[in-house]
């Protein structure tokens, strides 16, 4: 059996693919995706700062081989990013002069880009992640530059630029720590603003880069049904369980550096059995609350194949050695795949 197979009837299972896996260059990825999921996104080539480099000058060899994998292997596929304050090129926001460009100038900027990369792949990419992690945990808008030159109102431009390239395609607003009760209100608020507006929004995206402790599958579950309770599906979009502690809150001054790095990277040695029960019972409780909810899930997307490739080795400390993924360094099948699939 496969994941894909067995999901079939409750959501679409999916993947993020990297650069060697877009190129055919890593095979052994390959494989499993081809076997395992019915979604493909891509980690990283389709966001601004490699699309658009520089004003106008597009870049798409890699996003036309991403998307031509998952049409040749008959996937439901996700563009993401569109808007994105981060691995954004550095011309966006401002003009020739250095400064701040003017507000006009920074929304032609995003019709330019949205337009251009979904009118490319229209009727192809079947949803976009039109605004990543625009909202802070405390339910505050980040303060980027398409915050501070626009306001809120970028967030409905882009869905709206991003609808007029692409009336069919399914659109998304994406963020993490997406279980923040702050957080839920201003996305449920920007979600029903949009509505309200007769702007298209499909989906919410939860992002789920999840560990052993945090979130509980109880606060987990009230953010899936408070999304929801606006009228949208979710995407569950960046899945992984990591086993390693948060460094969040440790002082920056740490006195003694292998002490930190040793309590920050426990298992370079391998996991103990103690610790691989409780990261597959944490991926097992996960699924079961989407099973539970099949009905509001469209997608539940692995951020990543193997653990050898997954950023959890290097953030948010460079170097870690992290084991988040249902695929291990030798390509195999961990154990939890078998008992995902037979949780249908
Ligand atoms: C990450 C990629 O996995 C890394 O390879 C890259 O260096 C940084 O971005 N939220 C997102 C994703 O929406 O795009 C991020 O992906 C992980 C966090």
């Amino acid at each position: 059996g496969s994941l894909k197979d067995s999901y079939k009837n409750n959501f679409y299972i999916g993947t993020a693919m990297s650069l060697p896996q877009i190129h055919g260059t890593d095979a052994k990825s390959d494989d499993i995706i081809k076997k395992q999921f019915s979604s493909i996104v891509a980690e990283n080539c389709m966001k601004s700062m490699f699309l658009q480099p520089q004003e106008g000058q597009f870049f798409f060899d890699d996003s036309d081989k991403f998307v031509e994998f998952g049409e040749k292997n008959k996937m439901f596929i996700i563009g993401h990013t569109l808007i994105w304050h981060s691995q954004l090129p550095k011309w966006f926001f401002t003009d020739k002069d250095g400064k701040d460009v003017l507000a006009e100038v920074l929304k032609e900027r995003m019709k330019n880009h949205i337009s251009a990369v979904v009118t490319r792949y229209k009727g192809r990419v079947k949803g976009w992640d039109v605004v990543n992690e625009a909202i802070m945990e405390d339910g505050s808008y980040r303060k980027s530059k398409f915050y501070e030159i626009l306001g809120e109102e970028f967030i409905p431009l882009a869905f709206q630029y991003a609808h007029d390239a692409d009336p069919e395609a399914e659109l998304y607003y994406n963020d993490y720590n997406e279980w923040h009760t702050g957080k839920i209100k201003t996305v449920s608020k920007i979600v029903q603003t949009l509505k309200s507006r007769g702007i298209r929004i499909d989906g919410v995206g939860m992002q789920a880069h999840v560990d052993l402790k945090s979130p509980s599958i109880e606060e987990y579950e009230k953010a899936i049904l408070e999304y929801t309770s606006n009228d949208v599906k979710v995407n569950i979009t960046e899945l992984e369980v990591s086993v390693l502690p948060s460094p969040w809150g440790t002082s920056a001054n740490i006195a003694d550096r292998v002490e930190y790095d040793a309590k920050m990277n426990p298992y370079t040695k391998g996991l103990p059995e103690y610790v691989k029960t409780e990261w597959e019972n944490r991926y097992l409780d996960f699924f079961k609350l989407f099973l539970k909810h099949q009905d509001k899930i469209r997608r539940v997307t692995l951020w990543g194949v193997t653990d050898n490739q997954s950023w959890k080795n290097d953030f948010p400390v460079k170097g870690r050695t992290d084991y988040p993924l249902p695929f291990d360094r030798n390509y195999q099948a961990k154990p939890i795949v078998k008992k995902l699939i037979q949780l249908t």
